[in-house]
């Protein structure tokens, strides 16, 4: 956790899909913020110290049994609260008001009528349109609380506690459809809490670097790398942190893109400076996936073979304490018990078991960040954009890209299929747009002529994808001229391939990998 410089806002989970947004929203006001499951304990709540606390929104009903519940200490803690629909019907259910389901479900732009002035509001005309989404309803409130604003189905759309500093809002502030959503919460963590707007990236490095150098002591740090703007901004926090008691390791394993091992072993150890092992594992990877074709089996193997050679590079360097990891905020977002855990779709590739097996410490310096958050650490460390504004590339490379079989010949034409696509699409400046986009070789032949002769060759898709957050993506309508273009050299310039398609596929129901 960050040290006690920065002012802290707590966001407390019920379930709401929109509880993540929230979390952003508060830190894109440069204050810093975590959301944990509405059980968490009174006793981490206080040692959090948070200036304000959030409680999200939520599916579930207060007079439901085993609905979703907080510790009603936290009313007394002495800290300003804002429930937000579930939260605001909880506050109200615990507190004495009532809650009951409405005559009819509020869902969508509602018109807000401010009646009462009050902080929270600050900078807002009499009337703002608001998102809702509510089924139940607040139909009386604890006398100790003041009615703010109603809208049209909600006689308490806003109420405050001004002794206590609760609020309750019956819309969704942290949603798009709420123009005037940022200014309320704006006014909560700076009027009401009375945050600083501190958490800047400049005061993050600092902060981790220092953070780093406590924990590590005189121990040493090893860690995978993959060239991935996560792992390189990773990997140059420790080694600022402890210069060359940090050791990354490149695992390359065949299945990379053209010139890419190159480019990541010159970036980290002459760019970066960092003390970096790189091991050419291609020969045993492509001889483990040998005949390999189906898709989960290729993904396992990619999986061990790689533990297997980081663990053998990492004995090679001796007495080892920590394990740093690149892992991300939302990795680390604890899931409330209220959300179904996600069917496993694809099996990931990552160290998982190791920091166990090796009897290692994890260094995770950014387990507090969101990706766009990591980019802008990258810029403030002086990163080349190329590098910070790299599309993401999955663990198992051109494995789960390459469909069928896995040998030497086809990842070639892979590669220089997909080379030949993303300089393209650089070219028509298109690249930064894209959420992704790469060239994927099909496990079929079709039939061609070239010049008087048959030909029978491998197929190229093309896929490019626009995403938020690579959960759901859509299918980018590239402009034909640049297909044409694409299509063309492909099948000029990389021997063997005799047809180019493109993929109009979004996710989902079809996945941005087709493996
Ligand atoms: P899918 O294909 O599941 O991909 O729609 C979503 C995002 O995840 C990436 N991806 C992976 N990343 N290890 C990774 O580090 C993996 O095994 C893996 N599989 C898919 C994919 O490129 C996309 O960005």
């Amino acid at each position: 956790m960050p040290s006690i410089g920065y002012d802290k806002i707590l966001v407390l989970d019920f379930g709401s899909q929109y509880s993540h947004l929230i979390a952003r929203r508060i830190r894109e006001l440069r204050v810093y913020c975590e959301l944990h499951p509405c059980t968490m304990s009174m006793e981490r709540i206080c040692s959090f110290a948070p200036k304000g606390i959030i409680l999200s929104g939520g599916p579930a009903s207060v007079y439901e049994q085993g609905a979703p519940t907080v510790d009603p200490g936290i009313w007394d803690l002495g800290v300003p609260i804002l429930g937000i629909c579930y939260g605001f019907q909880l506050m109200m259910h615990q507190l004495g008001g009532e809650v009951a389901r409405g005559t009819r479900r509020e869902y969508g732009h509602a018109q807000l009528e401010i009646e009462r002035s009050d902080p929270l509001f600050a900078g807002l005309g009499p009337n703002s349109t608001v998102w809702m989404s509510h089924g139940d309803k607040v139909y009386r409130i604890p006398h100790t609380f003041r009615r703010l604003a109603v809208t049209h189905n909600s006689e308490y759309a806003a109420i405050v506690d001004p002794e206590r500093h609760l609020y309750g809002i019956q819309f969704h502030p942290e949603v798009t459809h709420t123009p005037d959503g940022m200014q309320i919460l704006d006014n909560f963590v700076s009027l009401i809490c009375r945050c600083n707007h501190n958490w800047t990236m400049g005061s993050f490095v600092e902060e981790a670097v220092r953070r780093i150098r406590d924990r590590v002591g005189e121990g040493k740090v090893i860690g995978a790398v993959s060239g991935g703007v996560d792992s390189t901004v990773a990997a140059v926090l420790v080694s600022r942190a402890i210069d060359d008691r940090f050791t990354a390791i490149f695992v390359d394993h065949g299945l990379l893109r053209l010139n890419e091992a190159e480019q990541v072993v010159s970036r980290l150890r002459n760019r970066l400076g960092i003390r970096l092992v790189a091991v050419d594992a291609s020969e045993r990877f492509l001889s483990r996936l040998q005949g390999i074709t189906e898709p989960e089996q290729k993904r396992k193997i990619i999986g061990n073979v790689f533990i297997e050679v980081f663990e053998e590079e990492a004995r090679k360097l001796g007495e080892v304490d920590f394990l740093m990891q690149g892992t991300l905020y939302p990795d680390v977002i604890e899931s409330t018990p209220f959300r179904g855990p996600s069917a496993k779709i694809k099996s990931h590739h990552n160290v998982e078991g190791l920091p166990e097996r090796m009897n290692l410490k994890l260094i995770e310096p950014l387990r507090e960040l969101f990706k766009d958050e990591v980019r802008a650490v990258g810029k403030e460390l002086g990163l080349d954009d190329d590098l910070i504004y790299r599309q993401p590339f999955p663990g198992p490379g051109l494995g789960v890209r390459c469909l069928g079989h896995l040998t030497r010949e086809r990842l070639d034409i892979l590669r220089h299929a997909d080379a030949i696509y993303i300089d393209e699409i650089r070219k028509a400046g298109l690249y930064r747009e894209i959420g992704q986009a790469f060239a994927v070789l099909l496990p079929v032949r079709s039939v061609g002529v070239m010049g008087d002769d048959r030909t029978y060759e491998e197929v190229i898709a093309l896929r490019a994808v626009h995403t938020r957050d690579y959960m759901t993506a859509d299918w980018v309508p590239l402009p034909y001229e640049l297909l044409r273009i694409v299509s063309n050299r492909i099948i000029n310039e990389v021997r063997g391939v005799n047809r180019v398609v493109y993929d109009i596929s979004s996710k989902p129901p079809s996945t941005i990998e087709w493996e």
